[in-house]
């Protein structure tokens, strides 16, 4: 249950995630407007999946980050666009037939179902080549140098050590018995690499010498941990209509995880450890950053 500093957290949360979600809804409808040839079929499925739904919890974090050092809104809502270009082609990806084979997604159906199989690779494929499209453009930031660090970091955070590797070894761990350890690097790579990137790339925005980002690293580090072992503990004891997707397939698939290797109840307290934890790397700054605390009280309360 929520106490009074949660149920202001998720408020916060809440009502700042309903705002960029309505500008990363408007950012889509804008880049991905139908074309009137073959590929119409092509912007459905894009604009299916990536318009309309989802916490948009990376745009937000993007921008918390950004506010901190003061940086312009117009760059924090390209970036975070551009995360959740990847974010949503992994989910296209993942829900595919050949991975977790889902029906739903974000309340709707995924868009293999929706669309076709075919349509539902290429959807994700674009969306892919989409995210850097939208940062090296001259928009999202002035400095071309900041541009191409942004590009690797988010290259580095979606790749083989980023988050398509740790698909790849989240497939493994349905096959083999992997202890907490490795169950971590997975989950660090699956989901923390893109969560880490979106407040990495705001001190690569604001110029923070890699040196001073400690603090910070260690914030996205723990909240990245925390928000997917919130995902599998909502796997396991979430409601399925909240969540808009189908719940119980990581037990049903045999897959390990935080909660398969230590159980609900020691693994929601290592979330709320990590979420403290967390905070705790925030120390040196004040009121300023009362958004990332709140964000990170929120990934471990949130029920979808
Ligand atoms: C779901 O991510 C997949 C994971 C990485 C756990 P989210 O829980 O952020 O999904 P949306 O964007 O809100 O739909
Ligand atoms: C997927 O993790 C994370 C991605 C990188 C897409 P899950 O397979 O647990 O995500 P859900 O539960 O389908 O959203
Ligand atoms: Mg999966
Ligand atoms: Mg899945
Ligand atoms: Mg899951």
């Amino acid at each position: 249950m929520a106490g009074a500093g949660e149920a202001s957290a998720q408020a916060l949360v809440g009502s700042r995630a309903a705002d960029v979600a309505a500008r990363i809804d408007a950012a889509f409808d804008a880049l991905l407007a139908e074309p009137d040839d073959a590929r119409a079929r092509l912007y459905q499925a894009m604009r299916h999946a990536a318009i309309g739904g989802g916490k948009r919890l990376r745009p937000l974090l993007v921008e918390a980050t950004s506010d901190l050092f003061h940086l312009s809104r117009v760059s924090a809502l390209r970036v975070g666009l551009a995360v959740e270009c990847i974010h949503v082609y992994s989910l296209i990806h993942d829900d595919l037939p050949a991975m977790d084979d889902d029906d739903m997604r974000r309340g709707k159906p995924t868009v293999h179902k929706a669309f076709d199989e075919a349509t539902a690779i290429l959807a994700g494929d674009c969306l892919h080549d989409l995210a850097f499209e939208v940062l090296a453009d001259e928009e999202t930031h002035p400095d071309p140098f900041v541009r191409i660090e942004l590009v690797k970091a988010l290259a580095l955070s979606s790749g083989p050590v980023g988050m398509a590797g740790g698909q790849m070894m989240d497939l493994e761990a349905e096959k083999t018995r992997f202890d907490l350890a490795t169950v971590t690097r997975l989950q660090n790579l699956k989901t923390g690499a893109l969560i880490a990137f979106c407040v990495d790339a705001a001190a690569i925005m604001a110029r923070i010498p890699v040196d001073a980002r400690t603090g910070l690293h260690g914030y996205a580090r723990d909240i990245g941990l925390a928000f997917q072992i919130a995902d599998d503990l909502l796997d396991v004891e979430g409601d399925a209509a909240l969540a808009g997707k189908a719940l119980g397939k990581d037990a049903a698939a045999g897959k390990e995880t935080f909660v398969s290797l230590l159980g609900v109840d020691r693994a929601r307290e290592q979330a709320h450890m990590l979420v403290e934890q967390a905070k705790a790397h925030l120390h040196g700054h004040g009121a300023e950053a009362d958004l990332l605390r709140a964000i990170a009280d929120y990934i471990v309360e949130r029920d979808r």
